[in-house]
């Protein structure tokens, strides 16, 4: 049972409803985008790998140099309300570094971070099954993209730039090598081999790449975490972008050509089962 009315949300301390949640224009998530989020899935009201989520984020505050000493219980305590737990849905956190007197590029002093959550239904992805087209785009990103930054500008044009062109993703490269999506990772399967770009600051590492790759541990799949070129991107023949809200995501054509044979592949469909068997065991 959820103990809020719907539609409340969490901002410092408080539950109120999201009309009434207001922050500072000198907070620095506005003014700098001076930040970092989670995106944290709920699955009947249980948090989908929390602990992951929670470690991936206190990377992130230490990579930004943002002090935030939340316990795990704490988290829940916060969160847990928020969820309805006849729903599938997810959690979206933000943690800026708060409100400062000036604004003024260097962090100020004695600033408590702002701390926002708010929960929504995942909607099921209307014909993503059948899988989705793709764009290669230049990684056009700064160079901390192991952190989950609110700052998030490159990534909005790219996918943008994506939609316009009727796709649903950015797949982004750098140096002739592939990263991830624009708002997810990458997966291929190249010579029977189900390949994703090693982890580096690159990228980010998402929680459902963590994941399929225990997932295809456990069952023997041919495996490796590598450097994967644009060129051997366009010989796979099975693509998936994953995140935690879409899962996993067969990608059926790549810069208006068909991937394999322009369908989502088998192994695309054994992953998807292995993940919809392991989600309802958790
Ligand atoms: C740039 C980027 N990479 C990867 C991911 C996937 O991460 P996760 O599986 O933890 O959602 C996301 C998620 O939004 C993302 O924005």
């Amino acid at each position: 049972m959820n103990n809020l009315v719907e539609g409340q949300v969490y901002l410092n301390g408080e539950y109120l409803p999201l009309s009434e949640a207001k922050v500072s224009v000198l907070d620095r998530g506005f003014l700098f985008g001076d930040g970092v989020y989670e995106v944290i899935p709920s699955y009947s009201g249980h948090l989908f790998r929390m602990q992951d989520h929670l470690d991936r984020l206190q990377d992130s505050m230490n990579n930004i140099r943002l002090q935030l000493p939340y316990s795990f219980e704490q988290w829940m305590e916060i969160l847990t309300p928020l969820l309805d737990k006849t729903k599938d849905q997810y959690i979206y956190l933000q943690i800026t570094r708060g409100v400062a007197a000036t604004r003024d590029h260097a962090f100020p002093k004695d600033t408590v971070p702002t701390v926002f959550a708010m929960c929504s239904d995942i909607k099921p992805l209307a014909g993503v099954e059948a899988g989705v087209k793709a764009l290669t785009m230049e990684d056009s990103r700064w160079e901390m993209c192991n952190v989950k930054a609110t700052t998030l500008l490159a990534n909005v044009l790219l996918r943008q730039q994506a939609v316009e062109q009727g796709c649903a993703e950015a797949i982004l490269h750098r140096n002739g090598y592939v990263t991830e999506g624009a708002a997810s990772n990458l997966f291929a399967v190249i010579d029977g081999i189900l390949m994703t770009p090693e982890k580096t600051t690159e990228i980010l590492p998402g929680i459902t790449r963590k994941v399929i790759l225990e997932l295809a541990q456990a069952n023997n799949f041919k495996l490796s975490e590598e450097i994967i070129s644009l060129e051997a991107l366009k010989t796979a023949s099975e693509i998936w972008i994953t995140s935690s809200t879409r899962e996993i995501i067969p990608v059926v054509e790549l810069d208006s050509t068909p991937v394999g044979d322009g369908s989502p592949g088998p192994i695309f469909y054994k992953m998807k089962q292995l993940f919809q068997e392991y989600k309802k065991s958790v």
